[in-house]
């Protein structure tokens, strides 16, 4: 690809739908959160590689929110794209619907997650990333509170660094 090449945030969009099957279920027949975190996650992969060409890795999971349980027999709709791009990572959007497919019109919200990707080259090393095109106000939007996770996630790690946390010397015993 030339380094010129600017994707947008709707050339990075990955569509998957997927039936939920018995051996997806969880022990009260719902679908295990971890079949749904393993799908978003193939998303998140999708979307990053066919964005930046690259071989991309996972490096974070954020705001992850399981809003509603997906019953065995529903056929589930994921939906993903990149929100912001960094020197060689991605933030990636991801959307879940699910819907039995015996009722007309059915389809209900169940998680979104935003996960990071790295492009990293045949050494593992990490490597530039086009930049993304927004193109919509959703596109502007999503890439604002694509920062706002960014600015919050630096500010967290100073704090842990400025010992915020650390218990005074015995603390721990109490
Ligand atoms: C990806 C990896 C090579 C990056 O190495 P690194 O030493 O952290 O490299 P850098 O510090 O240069 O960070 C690279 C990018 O990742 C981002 N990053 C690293 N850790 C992050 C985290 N916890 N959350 C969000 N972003 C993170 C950095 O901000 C940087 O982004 P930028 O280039 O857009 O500014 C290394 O973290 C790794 O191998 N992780 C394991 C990945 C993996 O095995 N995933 C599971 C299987 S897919």
């Amino acid at each position: 690809m030339p380094a010129t090449h600017t994707p947008s945030v709707s050339d990075s969009r990955v569509e998957l739908t997927q039936l939920m099957r018995p051996q997806h279920a969880n022990f009260r027949g719902n679908v295990h959160g971890g079949t749904l975190l393993a799908l978003m996650d193939e998303v998140a992969y999708a979307c990053a590689t066919k964005f930046s060409s690259a071989y991309c890795v996972t490096v974070a999971a954020d705001a992850i929110e399981l809003v509603a349980p997906v019953r065995v027999g529903d056929l589930l709709t994921l939906t993903g794209a990149v929100t912001s791009t960094g020197r060689s990572s991605m933030e990636i959007g991801i959307t879940v619907t699910a819907g039995n497919p015996r009722i007309p019109g059915d389809c209900r919200d169940t998680c979104r997650c935003f996960f990071t990707m790295v492009a990293i080259d045949d050494a593992g090393k990490p490597q530039p990333v086009p930049q993304v095109r927004l193109e919509t106000p959703g596109d502007k939007q999503m890439h604002c509170e694509a920062q706002l996770r960014r600015d919050l996630r630096k500010r967290y790690q100073e704090e842990l660094a400025k010992g915020v946390c650390l218990l005074p010397p015995g603390g721990e015993e109490g």
